[in-house]
């Protein structure tokens, strides 16, 4: 655990001295009517909840818009319609985020326990994105277009006054009438690739100048879902039928393609899996299916030995309909989101952890944790919501503590131990004593 911890951190720090992406700080003045209307409501006084909380819609004065939640940390408004997707930068620095407001805005995560939540505007010249993805180095990101059907890249960049600003780049053609479902952006030490699925069983593989290099048929009867692995190397797809489908995308040292390759499978399911989501080192991944179970799997094999990725846990969940599932960057939680319903899970225990309702006034469009495991990110509305993860702060006092009771005799790592849980009881404190709201 702890060496997988310290590699994780190495790799995120890797990361972030990779990324050249400055400080996001200029702010964009489109909605201020709207916010200072929004300003006016004035805060209503909320619980504190001791363990699990359950957080219900405060029906407050404004109707059923408002979501009050001790663990909710901000809420991100600048859109001016209905968000559409987000995605955290893998260096944990920023979220990005597309509406139908034709709009797209970087955030910056370190912004996010702060009063104001300054972005970075880019604009969707005559269609909006359906789909944002940030690049590898955080450089760039690409969307998918809802009238253009393709793949939109833009990118990041600073003003000559140092201020952040988005631009677009190049737009790949159109290669199918189906509309796109999701988009990835793969990259690995031998080459790049860009993916494009679609609702049919079509995804097709392009070089980052809107080539394409493949085509795969899933073989699904129709696609759920498809995404990119965090490492760049593989391609995943789900749809109608119960297995989830791996490739792996192959370039030489010189950096040419080579082929799309059948890797893994993760078969298990009764029926339709809905959606799917791999941790930040591809390591493990979770599945939610329409059979009312969620399930993990270790995806650290010799693939290309025929290894089958091992199954690791199986839980169940509140099934009402198609449902979306984000699995945290050290696997140790997983949220499912239904509707406007959000449920935490452990994924050693299966135990639901957390349960929120109301969290949008649309269907939850996209939910995902942050790299650093500190946030929990919803959309559906024209909001962004941001949850604190307490759930990750209980779990570190009870391992001290447990700690504390094994090493009693050494009274130095007692003491420092002891330290460290009542500062970890003080961020919890601070958290929940910090009730935020609409
Ligand atoms: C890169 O290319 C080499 C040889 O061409 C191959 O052995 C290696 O597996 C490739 N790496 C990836 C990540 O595809
Ligand atoms: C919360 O943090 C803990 C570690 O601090 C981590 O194990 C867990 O996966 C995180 N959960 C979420 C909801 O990000």
């Amino acid at each position: 655990m702890v060496v997988v911890t310290m590699s994780l951190g190495a790799v995120i720090l890797l990361l972030m001295l990779m990324c050249g992406l400055g400080r996001v700080t200029s702010k964009d003045d489109q909605q201020e009517g709207k916010e200072e209307e929004e300003k006016k409501t004035k805060k209503e006084p909320q619980q504190q909840s001791k363990k699990k909380s359950h957080g219900k819609n405060q029906r407050g004065p404004r109707g059923p818009k408002s979501f009050s939640h001790p663990l909710l940390a901000a809420t991100l408004k600048e859109h001016s319609d209905n968000i559409l997707d987000l995605d955290f930068s893998i260096n944990g620095k920023y979220l990005a985020s597309c509406a139908e407001d034709r709009t797209v805005r970087l955030w910056s995560v370190k912004d996010f326990k702060e009063k104001e939540h300054k972005c970075v505007r880019g604009n969707v010249e005559y269609d909006h994105a359906t789909r944002v993805k940030f690049s590898p180095d955080c450089k760039a990101f690409i969307t998918s277009l809802a009238i253009g059907n393709t793949v939109r890249v833009f990118k990041t960049g600073k003003k000559d006054d140092g201020a952040a600003q988005i631009s677009a780049g190049l737009d790949f053609p159109k290669k199918s009438s189906q509309d796109i479902i999701n988009i990835g952006l793969g990259s690995n030490s031998n080459g790049s690739f860009v993916m494009t699925a679609y609702r049919d069983t079509t995804i097709h593989i392009w070089d980052t100048k809107g080539e394409i290099l493949a085509t795969l048929d899933t073989h699904h009867m129709n696609n759920n879902y498809a995404a990119v692995s965090p490492c760049g190397r593989f391609v995943a797809s789900c749809g109608f039928t119960p297995d989830v489908k791996v490739w792996a995308v192959v370039f030489n040292k010189g950096g040419e393609f080579v082929e799309v390759r059948r890797a893994m499978e993760l078969k298990g399911h009764k029926a339709s899996v809905y959606y799917f989501s791999f941790n930040i080192d591809t390591t493990r991944t979770a599945t939610v299916s329409k059979d009312g179970t969620w399930k993990l799997w270790d995806t650290e094999v010799e693939y290309n030995k025929n290894q089958d990725p091992y199954l690791l846990y199986t839980g169940s969940y509140t099934h009402l309909g198609p449902s979306l599932i984000a699995l945290s960057a050290d696997a140790n939680s997983l949220a499912i989101a239904h509707s406007n319903r959000l449920w935490v899970f452990n994924t050693k225990s299966g135990e639901e952890e957390e349960s929120f309702e109301d969290v949008h006034t649309q269907p939850i469009a996209k939910v995902a944790f942050d790299p650093s495991g500190r946030y929990l990110a919803t959309t559906g509305d024209r909001h962004l919501r941001i949850l604190h993860n307490v759930t990750g702060l209980r779990a570190n006092i009870l391992d001290m503590e447990t700690k504390m009771k094994k090493h009693t005799t050494s009274k130095a790592l007692k003491e420092r131990l002891e330290h460290q849980i009542q500062e970890t009881r003080n961020k919890l404190a601070e958290i929940l004593g910090e009730t935020k709201e609409e």
